[in-house]
């Protein structure tokens, strides 16, 4: 991962500025929410439209007339899954992405899913040479296979440690991914690549300061990726969960805050603008952030660099707008950029309101041990290690999963 920490970083909970987190159960008009209905037809809503506004933006309400069509079809793993890439083209000569989903051969019957973008490529996160090889425009990694931004064979598989694919599929669920350059290139090119020129209003050249950004073009993305799940027999379209790492993390979250079919949703060490309150600035903070991937939110975000306190909102209440769902919050103890003690408290903080819709919440008020996973409604782990998603992080969420849906 790339660490790019300024010198006055926060890395001791000494310097942790004490901070008030907005209250998710109290509306705007300060009336407390005190049961359901009014979280529901209040202040969700309310919480929803503080994120657009002021942190990824406004996505676009209407969708283009999008064609999903399978391209490819097989078997890998010696016969043990089934791979099925698909097409999904947002316009004629416009922008597409291509999801590629993997089943266990032997379901039987419709599965449930994990659905994710990647970071290098649908290629990346299996050997399996039948997996088409992406053309378009990657970050330089070299160690990736990566040569002048672009894959090369050397990049299949080369990610695979990230996905567990087998281990997956034998636990009877399925995985389902797109590479996000394809909806969005992840650098600051004011907006001209990817889909977001698609929506651009007449005579409009770049989102508007209150309108979406990258990780809004990639959790849209998401969302069309579920469109097509929905349609797909094999497919069980009520238990579909999203899930990502850093930055996809952020943008698995705010799918699953837009979108509320996404029925389980995973953040896998997403730090700032993700799990991590941003109120600590511990690690990264809002201005580092806005300012290395200016592209990232909306531009009404940055008004908060140095200016936390000022936010309507934190991201407890990003957490919160998937209550009642299962969400799972996984931290890494080495990961200091991404705030591993923010990620927990804003699981706590989250947890009042899975409570008042009547779920068990998080079990514990305590950040639990390294490598001890508490599971409640919500759940959550700090691993040893560092800023990855592993064997480990895949064990706890197939656990999680099973426990959420075991009753299949
Ligand atoms: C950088 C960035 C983080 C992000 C991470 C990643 O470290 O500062 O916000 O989560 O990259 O996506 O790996």
């Amino acid at each position: 991962m790339v660490i790019m920490p300024r010198e006055n970083t926060i890395y001791d909970e000494e310097q942790v500025p004490t901070f008030d987190l907005p209250d998710p159960l109290v509306a705007e008009d300060g009336q407390p929410v005190t049961d359901a209905g009014a979280w529901t037809q209040k202040r969700r809503p309310e919480i929803l439209q503080l994120f657009k506004t002021h942190v990824f933006g406004e996505m676009p309400a209407l969708l283009p007339d999008t064609s999903f069509v399978t391209t490819e079809e097989g078997h890998a793993l010696g016969g043990r899954v089934r791979r099925r890439q698909i097409n999904a083209q947002f316009a004629p000569d416009g922008p597409s992405m291509e999801i590629l989903l993997y089943l266990p051969a032997d379901s039987g019957g419709p599965v449930p899913i994990f659905l994710g973008l990647n970071f290098f490529g649908n290629h990346t996160v299996m050997l399996d040479p039948e997996i088409h090889l992406n053309t378009g425009w990657m970050r330089a990694e070299q160690k990736n296979g990566i040569v002048d931004h672009r894959a090369t064979i050397d990049s299949r598989g080369c990610l695979s440690s990230r996905w567990c694919i087998d281990e997956i599929v034998a636990r009877g669920y399925g995985v389902a991914t797109v590479y996000s350059g394809d909806l969005d290139p992840d650098y600051d090119d004011g907006y001209q690549n990817g889909i977001h020129p698609l929506f651009f209003r007449q005579g409009q050249n770049r989102p508007a300061p209150n309108e979406w950004g990258t990780i809004g073009a990639w959790a849209w993305g998401l969302s069309r990726a579920m469109d097509y799940l929905q349609t797909d027999a094999d497919v069980d379209p009520d238990r579909i969960a999203a899930f990502g790492l850093s930055r996809l993390g952020k943008t698995s979250l705010w799918a699953g805050a837009c979108d509320e079919r996404f029925a389980l949703v995973i953040s896998n060490e997403s730090g700032c603008g993700g799990a991590a309150l941003s109120r600590r600035r511990f690690g990264e903070t809002v201005k580092d952030i806005n300012e290395t991937f200016p592209h990232w939110f909306c531009d009404i975000f940055r008004r908060y660099n140095d200016a936390e306190d000022t936010l309507p909102v934190d991201q407890h209440m990003l957490l919160a707008l998937c209550a009642p769902r299962p969400l799972y919050v996984a931290s890494a103890v080495d990961d200091h950029w991404s705030d591993p003690r923010g990620e927990f408290l804003a699981a706590l903080a989250a947890d009042p309101v899975y409570r008042l819709l009547g779920t068990s919440g998080l079990p514990v008020e305590q950040m639990p041990a390294v490598d001890q996973p508490v599971m409640g409604r919500i759940g959550y782990h700090i691993r040893s290690g560092y800023h990855d998603i592993n064997a480990y992080d895949w064990a706890q969420y197939l656990d999680f999963a099973d426990l959420h849906w075991g009753d299949r």
